[in-house]
């Protein structure tokens, strides 16, 4: 049994360490909110974040940042992008061992658009990291709490690494794991699908049906694939898990957070508004930023990615945008 320490008791922090607690190991939880690691601590529960479901005894939480450092050679990474910078600058301060960092954050760095990795190996001293994993597929926190079934990639340029994190979170009741091997395209599609993921409310929001949402999925693959090749990653990972999964699972389910707001912007309410009325993170908006001047720079056409970007920096409405993808000249498929 290993020892696996998780930054990051929010819902995702949480579930992972669930998955991690039934499989018999034992997991330290990092969090800045106090109230948050008492609760787990004392309760073994966390209301605010996942209201259904216990954590298993084997979950222990601290905010002592140097603890769960020294806790374990796993390290999971799960905070919204936003703050990733902070924890590794925080960490960088503790650290004495290399570790193995697993990314489980979906996201694209704001203000530089860097994918994870990419901002791990900027901050962290290369002597500090032992392997890069991201674990990422098609998976909601309220499911996995539940131990509903679920299937999801371990991808990394190590395969070693990748089975070694496969094997971490597999259990033959509820969770599954793959292995994968294109790191960049998984990181960009896990980020993307949440732009989409709005983009997917916001046709609720109008009260359109399951017609244009499955247009938008499959225009949305179109989208990815451009994007996904420009910068470097490979086609197939499109069709996986970590592509067509999971934007399937964001863009259809009430889940996920960036397809509420997506609601909310389509009702009229701007993105500070939507945001602050949201108790977790809504990644899509800033990936959406960073994908739209990605696009311009890799000269590609993102005509849905342009429309999110329009509603939400451009303030244009949203019924006007959908006219004009609608009045687009006609093309082949
Ligand atoms: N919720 C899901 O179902 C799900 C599934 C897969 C991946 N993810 C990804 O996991 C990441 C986290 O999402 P979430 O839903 O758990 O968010 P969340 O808002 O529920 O939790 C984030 C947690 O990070 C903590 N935090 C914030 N700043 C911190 C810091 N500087 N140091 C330590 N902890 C800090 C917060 O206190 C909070 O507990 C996101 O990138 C998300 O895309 C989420």
């Amino acid at each position: 049994m290993e020892k696996v320490s998780i930054i990051g008791a929010g819902s995702w922090g949480s579930a992972l360490a669930r998955i991690l607690g039934d499989n018999g190991h034992q997991v330290l939880l990092y969090d800045t909110d106090e109230k948050t690691v008492e609760e787990i601590n004392q309760y073994h529960t966390n209301v605010a974040k996942l209201p259904i479901g216990m954590l298993p005894l084997n979950v222990q939480a601290t905010t002592d940042v140097k603890k769960v450092a020294e806790f374990a050679e796993i390290i999971i990474l799960s905070v919204p992008t936003k703050v990733l910078r902070t924890v590794l600058n925080e960490l960088t301060k503790v650290l004495t061992s290399p570790k193995l960092f697993v990314n489980t954050s979906k996201g694209l760095e704001p203000d530089t658009f860097l994918r994870v990795s990419e901002i791990l190996d900027e901050v962290l001293d290369k002597k500090y990291i032992k392997g890069f994993v991201a674990l990422t597929g098609p998976s909601h926190a309220e499911e996995v709490i539940r131990q509903l079934p679920t299937m999801i990639c371990s991808v990394s340029n190590c395969h070693q690494d990748a089975v070694k994190i496969q094997y971490l979170f597999s259990n033959k009741t509820y969770f599954r794991v793959y292995t994968g091997h294109d790191l960049i395209g998984s990181e960009l599609c896990s980020a993307i699908k949440n732009v989409y993921a709005i983009a997917s409310g916001m046709l609720e929001g109008l009260g359109y049906g399951d017609n244009a949402r499955a247009g938008l999925i499959s225009r949305a693959l179109v989208e990815m694939k451009r994007i996904v090749i420009a910068m470097g990653g490979k086609e197939e990972t499109i069709y996986g898990l970590t592509g067509v999964g999971d934007l399937i699972v964001t863009t259809t389910s009430h889940h996920s957070r960036n397809y509420q707001a997506g609601v909310k912007l389509a009702q009229g309410k701007d993105l500070n508004e939507t945001i602050a009325s949201m108790s977790m993170v809504v990644e899509g908006a800033r990936t959406a930023e960073a994908i739209y001047f990605a696009a311009r720079k890799y000269k590609l056409e993102t005509p849905i990615i342009d429309a999110v970007y329009q509603i939400i920096y451009e303030k244009k409405a949203v019924a006007k945008v959908v006219k004009e993808l609608m009045n687009r000249a006609l093309k082949d498929e």
